[in-house]
């Protein structure tokens, strides 16, 4: 659904707009989200309804905006029939409030209710997710986007969101629950879908402009496994933030913009086409490509005659950085397994196990000869330690490393990212290796995973721990 900045809004981040002497500070009014089944009609008019679960009945859940530095607190309601937690994917957020069963916190029962309440320190686009079963519960469609405001945003006359999503659905628009935890996604690419849908809808979205607005694009990829390349028509748009965090703002290839499950980016661009045009957003699915949008240009005389002066740039924020990379700690993270892959057993439960007892365990990939998460973490840092991470990816298939509670600074980004920028998300492509820094001054239990869900699940999962 794409909407104009102040229907954006909506009421729940009523209270951040409007008054700019608003204290950063400030908490807002604590806000419920309740997770349940609902019906979503993600097929359009017309077509059947599909059961999802998603938060206060939608999927996306609702749209949370808080300001930098300012106080979120959400009550989440549990009225699913399994256990759920909430994940802040990107939030440097304090450990208890991670959202991690077992690692951070017991997952909330059904018919339970947990207070997250935590500050959101950097300003960007972020989201938030189930963290229990996320396999499933996210493929059923709880997740939901969360907007941190910059102290000074930039100007521009329409803020959109675009939320990139893919769904499973039988002949009659049902939930495919049937295919749920299928070996076969769970060894190969992940589980796709058939039906893309662009913020809970499949019908794509109609972004109205007037000739000479400027347009913020958020874009956020919530699909399990799936990997989007965004391109828009006819403009040039800059991309002016990653896993948001500002970068120094560069236009996408011909491709456009590459992004891999859990990744967002934020786009700036002058809608300088002619009064009346229509020029397309579309997806690249990498085997095809589908319409994810259409940018309609009111008839009206342009909304200025000029485009603007302010430099479509972002303010960073204020990331632990500056670190000597020859005194960080070096961890590498070897990536095996998988269909077609050669690896010929792994660790698993404390049990060495060849690769047909892995499968009856459910768990087809390793990190570091391990598969699935250990007793021992990955490696433990001392508070506000560099940390090199070398992550090799010797497998047949890509994958979308996220690690909790920090950003990275992308020191070789291999052929899939960029150099020089931070990142909670990286695309690993086959057969390549490459290397983040951060330094460690979070403290708690962080979980590295791949977001492809289903490759955690079946065994891409470690976690490291910082240091109080
Ligand atoms: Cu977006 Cu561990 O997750
Ligand atoms: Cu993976």
């Amino acid at each position: 659904m794409i909407t104009r900045r102040s229907f954006i809004a909506g009421s729940l981040a009523a209270a951040c707009f409007g008054n700019g002497l608003m204290a950063a500070r400030a908490s807002q009014p604590p806000l419920t989200l309740r997770a349940s089944s609902a019906r979503a009609r993600l097929l359009g008019q017309g077509r059947p309804e599909t059961e999802i679960w998603g938060y206060n009945g939608t999927s996306p859940g609702p749209m949370l905006r808080v300001r930098k530095g300012e106080k979120l607190r959400v009550a989440l309601e549990n009225a699913l029939p399994q256990p759920t937690t909430v994940h802040w994917h990107g939030v440097r957020i304090d450990n208890a409030m991670d959202g991690v069963p077992d690692v951070t916190q017991a997952a909330i029962a059904p018919g339970e209710t947990f207070n997250y309440e935590f500050t959101a320190p950097d300003a960007g686009t972020y989201w938030y997710h189930s963290h229990n079963r996320s396999w499933e519960q996210v493929a059923r469609g709880l997740h939901g986007v969360l907007i941190v405001e910059e102290e000074e945003p930039p100007q521009v006359d329409q803020d959109v969101l675009l939320v990139l999503d893919d769904w499973r659905l039988g002949e009659d628009g049902g939930f495919d629950s049937a295919s749920l935890g299928h070996m076969m996604d769970m060894s190969h690419a992940g589980r796709l879908g058939n039906v893309i849908t662009v913020s809970g809808q499949a019908q794509f979205a109609r972004l109205n402009v007037r000739s000479g607005e400027r347009i913020r694009l958020r874009l956020c990829n919530v699909a399990n496994s799936r990997m989007f390349d965004v391109r828009l028509e006819g403009h040039k748009a800059l991309v002016v933030a990653l896993d948001g965090q500002p970068v120094e703002p560069f236009e996408p290839g011909a491709r456009g913009l590459p992004l891999a499950p859990a990744q967002r980016a934020d786009l700036i661009f002058d809608a300088s086409a002619e009064p009346g045009t229509q020029h397309q957003i579309v997806l690249g699915l990498g085997d095809g490509e589908v319409l994810a949008g259409e940018i309609h240009y009111d008839k009206g005389a342009p909304a200025r005659t000029h485009q603007l002066d302010a430099p479509m740039r972002l303010v960073a924020n204020d990331l632990p950085g500056g670190f000597d990379v020859s005194d960080a700690r070096e961890v590498q993270l070897l990536m095996q397994g998988g269909a077609m892959g050669r690896m010929g057993g792994a660790m698993f439960g404390g049990l060495h196990m060849g690769m047909r007892q892995l499968v009856n365990a459910g768990m087809v990939w390793a990190f570091n000869g391990t598969a699935g998460e250990t007793e021992q973490p990955l490696f433990s840092a001392r508070k506000d330690e560099p940390v090199v991470l070398e992550i090799i990816n010797d497998t047949g298939w890509p994958h979308a490393m996220h690690w909790h509670g920090h950003h990275a600074f992308i020191l070789e980004g291999g052929s899939a990212e960029r150099d020089g920028v931070w990142r909670d998300t990286v695309l690993s492509l086959p057969g390549e290796r490459m290397k983040v820094g951060f330094v460690a001054d979070n403290p708690g239990k962080w979980l590295l995973h791949c977001h492809m869900l289903e490759h955690q699940a079946a065994g891409m999962s470690t976690w490291f721990e910082v240091g109080a």
